[in-house]
C-alpha cells in the first residue's frame, strides 16, 4: 500500500492555489504608491479588472503602465461625493463590484500637546470616513457580487503609537468596523476582514511630512526592531489582501491579520 496518499486526497490538501480574480472587479484606493500600487498590480495579475483610485493621475498611470486590466479613477477621496462617484465609475466600466480594498490612508504625527480640533478631523475623515463611504456606496454591488471589503489597519490600529495617538485611533476604528460590518453584513454572504501590517517600504513616513534623514533613521530602527530583520515590502502585503479578498476565502470574516515579520513577539 501506498504510504503516502495522492497528492489532492482531503488528509494532504493542495497549499492554497494562487487566487484567480478572472471575472472579477475591484476597487483599490490609494493605488499611485506604496501596498495600494502592490495590490492593484496584483489583482490585475490574478485576472480581475481593477479600478485604481487616488489623487495623484501620474501617479495611477504608473501603477496601471501594463497592465491592460486597471483603470485609473484620479480623485481627492475626501471631496463630498467621490465615494459614491468611485463605485460608480467601477459599476459603470463594469456592470459589477466584487471587492473593496480601503487602502487610502496616511500616518499622522500629533502629540496630545499640539492636538487640534482640525488635525483630529483630517487624519478620522481619510482614515475612517472614506473607507466608510466607499463600503456604503459598494454595499448595494457586494451583496449582488457576495463579495468583500479589506480594510488596511496597521499594528498601530491594536497597539499604542506615542506621538501618533490620533492614527492609532483611527486604525483602531477601522478594526472595530471591519468587525462590526462583518457581523452586520454576513447573513449576505459580504466578508469583511483587515489586514494590519507593520512597518512596509512606501512612501507613508514621507508623506507624514517627515525630511528625507529622519526617514531613513525611522527605518533603521523599525528594521532593527522587527524580528525577522527587516522592514516589509508592499508585494508581501499585497499578496494577503488577495488571500483576504479572494471568493475562494469562503469562511474568515471579521478577522484582523497581522503581517509584520514577528514586530509583535516582543
Ligand atoms: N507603510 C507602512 O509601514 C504601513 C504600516 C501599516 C499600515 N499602513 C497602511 O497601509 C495603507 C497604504 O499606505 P502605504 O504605506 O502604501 O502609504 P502611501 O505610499 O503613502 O500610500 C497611500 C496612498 O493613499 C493615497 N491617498 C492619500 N490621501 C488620499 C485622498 N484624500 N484621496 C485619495 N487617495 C489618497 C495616496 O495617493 P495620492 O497622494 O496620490 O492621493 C497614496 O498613494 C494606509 O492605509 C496605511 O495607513 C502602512
Amino acid at each position: 500500500m501506498n504510504a503516502h496518499p495522492p497528492a489532492h486526497s482531503p488528509a494532504h490538501p493542495p497549499t492554497h492555489p494562487p487566487a484567480d480574480f478572472t471575472g472579477r472587479v475591484v476597487i483599490v484606493t490609494g493605488a499611485g504608491s506604496g501596498i495600494g500600487r502592490a495590490t492593484a498590480r496584483a489583482f490585475a495579475g490574478a485576472g480581475a479588472r481593477v479600478l485604481v483610485v487616488g489623487r495623484r493621475k501620474d501617479a495611477l498611470d504608473e501603477t496601471a503602465a501594463g497592465h491592460p486590466g486597471i483603470a485609473v479613477h484620479p480623485a481627492d477621496l475626501r471631496a463630498p461625493g467621490a465615494a459614491e462617484e468611485t463605485v460608480e465609475a467601477a459599476t459603470a466600466r463594469w456592470g459589477q463590484l466584487d471587492v473593496l480594498v480601503n487602502n487610502a490612508g496616511a500616518a499622522q504625527l500629533m502629540t496630545l500637546a499640539d492636538t487640534t480640533a482640525t488635525a483630529i478631523a483630517d487624519v478620522f475623515d481619510l482614515n475612517v470616513t472614506v473607507p466608510s463611504l466607499l463600503a456604503h456606496h459598494a454595499l448595494p454591488h457586494l451583496r449582488r457580487s457576495r463579495g468583500s471589503i479589506t480594510n488596511l489597519s496597521s499594528t498601530y490600529g491594536h497597539r499604542p503609537l506615542p506621538g501618533g495617538s490620533y492614527y492609532a485611533a483611527s486604525k483602531a476604528a477601522l478594526e472595530q468596523l471591519t468587525r462590526s460590518w462583518a457581523a452586520e453584513l454576513a447573513a449576505d454572504g459580504v466578508r469583511v476582514n483587515a489586514l494590519a501590517p507593520g512597518p512596509t517600504e512606501s512612501q507613508a513616513l514621507a508623506a507624514a511630512g517627515l525630511p528625507e534623514a529622519v526617514v531613513e533613521d525611522v527605518k533603521r530602527q523599525e528594521a532593527a526592531r522587527i524580528p525577522l530583520g527587516r522592514r516589509g515590502e508592499p508585494h508581501e502585503v499585497a499578496t494577503w489582501i488577495l488571500r483576504l479578498s479572494d471568493p475562494a476565502t469562503t469562511w474568515l470574516t471579521g478577522q484582523v491579520l497581522t503581517l509584520d515579520g514577528g514586530l509583535e513577539l516582543i
